[in-house]
């Protein structure tokens, strides 16, 4: 059965009032996705290790480290020694495999992230490698955008893999997931639902998340 998680994305959230952001939606957030983004492998430039370590002193929260970045290789270490639980790579960059085998040997789990144009069939020779594999359902770099429907057949593919090999794998989708669209992500088999403007874009985050969790996977009343 799914796992059924929601990770807020601080993308969304006030930079300059990160820490009580992030204590806010806490209650609700079963894991925090940080989005890296450096400017070349997307157009938007995010935060890097300084800000993970500040946000490690911050909560006991799992630190969920989406890397949108070009040289993830030269930035691993710093990502460990900051306190990410999880790094995320791109797999259009390229053969991921050293990348894991150092992440293995720093301590820190392994995710790969498929942007909506890759097919899953990219990921497919990995999924024995992963504790992860991220569907984005926007073009990776920036917050508020719409939801590609058109991934969840990426995300069935990946269930049915996952769960036909019995793989201690969890699925992760990223962007555009708000009240309507995080039933479809749910239903096609999705453990860990990224929202970012949808939680800190509304005026109670945690009411948001809450609302959101029980849209994706409704309570028997
Ligand atoms: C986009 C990021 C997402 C972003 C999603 O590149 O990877 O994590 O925060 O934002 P929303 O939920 O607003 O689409
Ligand atoms: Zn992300």
């Amino acid at each position: 059965m799914p796992g059924q998680k929601l990770a807020p994305s601080i993308l969304s959230a006030d930079f300059a009032r990160l820490g009580d952001e992030v204590t806010a939606v806490t209650p609700e957030a079963d894991l925090l996705h940080v989005d890296v983004m450096d400017g070349h492998f997307v157009p938007n430039l995010t935060i890097g290790p300084p800000v993970v370590a500040s946000l490690r002193r911050h909560t006991r929260l799992f630190l969920d480290c989406h890397l949108m970045i070009d040289n993830p290789g030269e930035l691993l270490a710093d990502f460990a020694d900051a306190g990410a639980d999880r790094c995320i790579v791109h797999v259009e960059l390229g053969d991921p495999r050293p990348l894991f085998e150092e992440l293995r040997a720093r301590k820190v789990q392994v995710g790969l992230a498929l942007s909506p144009e890759t097919p899953f069939a990219a990921a497919a020779p990995y999924l024995t490698d992963i504790d992860l594999l991220l569907i984005m359902s926007v073009h990776p770099g920036f917050g508020g955008q719409q939801f590609l429907a058109e991934v969840l057949d990426k995300v069935r593919a990946a269930r049915q893999v996952i769960d036909r090999d019995q793989l201690p794998v969890e699925i992760e989708i990223d962007g555009g997931v708000h009240t309507a669209t995080a039933p479809l992500a749910a239903s096609a088999g999705v453990d860990i639902l990224v929202a970012g403007s949808a939680i800190f874009g509304a005026p109670d985050p945690v009411a948001a998340a809450r609302a959101l969790r029980e849209a994706a996977w409704p309570t028997a009343a």
